[in-house]
């Protein structure tokens, strides 16, 4: 059984990078869950961020969990340099890789938990064969590569369709929602069933970001 405890995983992507240590503390004290870490090698995306060793050096600043969301090609490369640096959950490409069940098991082997994304132009019946496996799904809301995007609303349709299939079967994975997320766009994306969001622009160019997480962990339904 699934949590219904909503997760706020502000990603680091959004952060002034020459003060990162700081920033770690600001989602610590901003009631933050996890540190979502966005890895682009501008090959699978059009954009570059960190590798293994920002992980290692921002590990020391907190006890928080570390979601790293790999936006590589080759991430069975990567995977046990990130996990070796302090990584809990390892997410890769759907898109990225052809043989993903081998990927779901290397991560697994390291003995941390495992993750897959999918682009918006990906549909979320591709994960069938992997979701008994894995621990988490992130669902991109927007073409990965930048902050500050708006989400695209069909994506969340993706978001339903892996809910109810982890209620009909009993699967363990929690669902994260990436891109153009906010205190206005995340009520309807808990309510197609997401249980971890990520917050880039909307949290570290937020004046007050402690206020919006707990704005969006505040959403209530009737
Ligand atoms: C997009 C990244 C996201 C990004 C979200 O490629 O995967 O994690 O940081 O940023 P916002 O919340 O600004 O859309
Ligand atoms: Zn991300």
């Amino acid at each position: 059984m699934v949590s219904s405890r909503i997760l706020v995983a502000p990603s680091i992507l959004s952060a002034d990078f020459s003060r990162m240590g700081e920033e770690i503390k600001k989602i610590e004290q901003s009631g933050g869950d996890w540190v979502h870490v966005d890895v682009m090698d501008g090959c699978f995306v059009p954009n570059i961020t960190f590798g293994p060793k920002m992980v290692e050096d921002i590990r020391k600043y907190t006890s928080l969990p570390f979601d790293v969301h790999l936006m590589t090609v080759n991430p069975d490369q990567l995977i046990e340099r990130f996990a070796d640096a302090g990584a809990d959950y390892i997410t890769f490409h759907l898109e990225a890789v052809t043989h993903a069940h081998r990927t779901v098991m290397q991560i697994q082997g390291t003995g941390k938990k495992v993750g897959v994304s999918i682009v918006p132009s990906t549909p979320a019946f591709m994960l069938q064969e992997l979701l008994s496996e894995l621990d988490l799904v992130l669902v991109m809301t927007v073409n990965p590569g930048f902050g500050g995007q708006k989400l695209i609303p069909s994506c969340l349709e993706k978001v339903c369709y892996l809910n109810q299939l982890r209620q009909e079967r009993g699967y363990r994975y929690l669902i994260a929602v990436d891109g153009g997320i906010n205190q206005f766009t995340a009520p309807q994306a808990i309510q197609a069933g997401a249980n971890v969001l990520v917050l880039g622009s909307a949290f570290f160019l937020s004046p007050d970001p402690k206020a919006e997480i707990a704005a969006v962990k505040g959403t209530k339904f009737v």
